[in-house]
Parts: C-alpha cells; sequence; structure tokens
C-alpha cells in the first residue's frame, strides 16, 4: 500500500471527490434524452432514476482507470470527452437500469432508492420495466456516439462496445441477477455465491475499468490485469453492500435495510457474519491495491478511493 506521505489527505480527498461527482453528474445530464413526444413520460423516469443521488461509482472507475493510462501512454486531455464521455454516461445508464428492475415487486420488492421513492412506486410498475427497458437501448444509443465524436478511434470504440454487452449482459450483470433470484430462499455454497457476486456487481465494475484502460489506450495483458484488479473491487463492494444492508440506516443508504433478509438471501453476513464478512472486504481490496502497483503510471485518487471503499458507508 502507498506509504503515508504519497496519500491525499482525507480533506483533499473529499473535495476531489466531490468535484469528480458534479462533473459525472453534468455529463448525464448532457446525455440525456430531450422530454419531448406523447412518450416522454418515459425520459421523465429515466431522468427520476437517473438523477437521483447515487454515488456514481462506476463512471468514476472508468474515468479514473483512463487516466492512469491516457497520462502515460500519451493521450492528451482534449481527446478524454469525445470517446470517454460516453461510455461514462451509458455505464451509469445501465447500472441505474439494473437498479429500477431490481427494486421492482417481482424482485427485491424494494420501495425506496437513492434517497427516493423507486421509480415503480412513482411513475407505476409498468413504467419502471419500461423505464429500465429505456435506459438500457439508451445506454447503447449514448455509447454509440462516440463513433461520430471520435471516427479515428473507432477500434478502441468497438473494443469497448463489446466489454460493454458481454459485462451487462448474460455472461455478466444479467446472468448474475437470474442466479440470485433463483436462489432465493434456500441456502447455497459460497461457490454459487461467489458466482453471484462476480457476475451482479463484479460484472459493471470490471466493465468500468476495463473500458477506461481501453479507451487510454491500455495493451491487452494490461486490460486483463485490469479485469483482475475490477473482480476484486467489484466482490468486495457486494460484501460491503450485505454488511450495509443488516449495519447501516434507511437515511443513510438512501435504499431499505433488511432487504436481504427480507427476501432469504444468502449474503456473505449470513455465511460467515459481520466481522469475518469485514475481513474479506478488506483483504480483497488489498489484492486490488497490490495488482493496482503492478501497472504502468500512478493514480493516487483511483488507489485511495479503493481504500474508502472498503469503510464506506452508503
Ligand atoms: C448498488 O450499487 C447495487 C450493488 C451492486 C450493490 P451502488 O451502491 O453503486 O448504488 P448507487 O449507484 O450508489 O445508487
Ligand atoms: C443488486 O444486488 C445488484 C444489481 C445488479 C442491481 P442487491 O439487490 O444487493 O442491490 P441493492 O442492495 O438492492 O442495491
Ligand atoms: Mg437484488
Ligand atoms: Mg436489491
Ligand atoms: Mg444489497
Amino acid at each position: 500500500m502507498n506509504s503515508k506521505e504519497n496519500r491525499i489527505s482525507e480533506k483533499e480527498f473529499s473535495v476531489q471527490m466531490k468535484e469528480k461527482v458534479s462533473t459525472i453528474e453534468q455529463i448525464l445530464v448532457s446525455y440525456l434524452p430531450e422530454q419531448t413526444g406523447y412518450q416522454k413520460i418515459i425520459m421523465d423516469a429515466m431522468e427520476y432514476s437517473l438523477m437521483a443521488g447515487g454515488k456514481r461509482l462506476r463512471p468514476m472507475l472508468m474515468m479514473e482507470t483512463y487516466r492512469l493510462f491516457a497520462d502515460v501512454k500519451g493521450i492528451g486531455k482534449e481527446d478524454t470527452s469525445k470517446v470517454l464521455h460516453p461510455f461514462m454516461a451509458a455505464l451509469e445508464m445501465i447500472h441505474t437500469y439494473s437498479l429500477v428492475h431490481d427494486d421492482l415487486p417481482a424482485m427485491d420488492n424494494d420501495e425506496y432508492r437513492r434517497g427516493r421513492k423507486t421509480t415503480h412506486i412513482v411513475y407505476g410498475e409498468d413504467m419502471g420495466i419500461l423505464a429500465g427497458d429505456a435506459l438500457l437501448n439508451y445506454a447503447f444509443e449514448t455509447a454509440f456516439r462516440a463513433f461520430e465524436k471520435s471516427p479515428e478511434d473507432s477500434l478502441k470504440i468497438g473494443r469497448a462496445l463489446a466489454i460493454l454487452g458481454r459485462k451487462a449482459g448474460i455472461y455478466g450483470m444479467i446472468g448474475g441477477q437470474v442466479i440470485d433470484v433463483k436462489e432465493t430462499g434456500h441456502a447455497i455454497s459460497k461457490d454459487v455465491l461467489d458466482t453471484i457476486y462476480e457476475l451482479k456487481t463484479g460484472a459493471l465494475i470490471e466493465c468500468a475499468m476495463m473500458i477506461g484502460a481501453v479507451l487510454g489506450g491500455a495493451e491487452d495483458a494490461e486490460v486483463q490485469k485490469v479485469e483482475k484488479i475490477a473482480h476484486y473491487v467489484g466482490v468486495a463492494f457486494q460484501v460491503q453492500d450485505d454488511i450495509l444492508d443488516v449495519t447501516s440506516t434507511e437515511e443513510v443508504l438512501g435504499k431499505p435495510i433488511h432487504s436481504d433478509e427480507k427476501n432469504e438471501k444468502t449474503t456473505y453476513v449470513t455465511l460467515m457474519g459481520i466481522e469475518k464478512a469485514g475481513e474479506v472486504v478488506a483483504d480483497l481490496s488489498g489484492q486490488a491495491i497490490e495488482l493496482l502497483h503492478e501497472l504502468p503510471g500512478e493514480n493516487k485518487f483511483l488507489e485511495q478511493l479503493l481504500v474508502q471503499l472498503i469503510h464506506r458507508d452508503r
């Protein structure tokens, strides 16, 4: 791990974090569809779910991984917005759709998300389903815009699109949600649980960091290492989510606590208890940081972000 003097102070980190979240939200707003036509209720529901207060972790990881590589691969700052921003927005749309659908009555049946009523509670279940569909489709419409903004980067954009599609799909997030739903209500092995975490949560975090790496000019071997780092980060992130479901409050989390117990989910907490689960989070994050040091370049903010995630309270 980084020596202390190498670290950004807590205060400086939190200032930078706020600035980055605000930058990401400006990007998101700029890519939202105009609210127009007889179908404008769906654009409204998309904005309602997307612009609620999420942590914006995935676009942030994408941006920071991009920075890590772009700086050493000689990619200028002026290129960033053309290829990176559409992908940052697209991924947050896909993540948000996964939450909108995850909260539906047929799934986790939760009524509170990102500090407000869930989309299906406000707009009805029909529009909740359609808002999720709309965000997923619009994510690809958004990512495709990178081609017109930067035709000279077509090869990299194509690779990034392939990652986006696969990590969001049946070999990624959707696959994980399928096993999660199917294996609800009965005991499951740690192996199955690990697969659920790797897919339902790990995949989009891998997607974030891998696309950042690809667009930042990383070599194939480097992208593979980034995938491994993100795998550790993603599983750790879900284990901490399980812990917070038991230890936090609805006000802090912005979503209901005890959702897992309500839905009879096996989690790391039910499997090994809060304390051991906490050790797993720290251990996995430590492995991620160790691997991060093997990559060229340095991004102190990214490293500190991974440390912060271990102790996050929301
Ligand atoms: C929630 O993700 C779903 C999980 C994968 C645990 P986040 O905790 O990143 O949710 P937001 O984006 O901050 O709302
Ligand atoms: C969901 O896991 C992960 C997704 C792909 C949406 P959870 O069901 O634990 O997420 P929360 O706790 O509702 O955010
Ligand atoms: Mg769920
Ligand atoms: Mg849920
Ligand atoms: Mg949860």
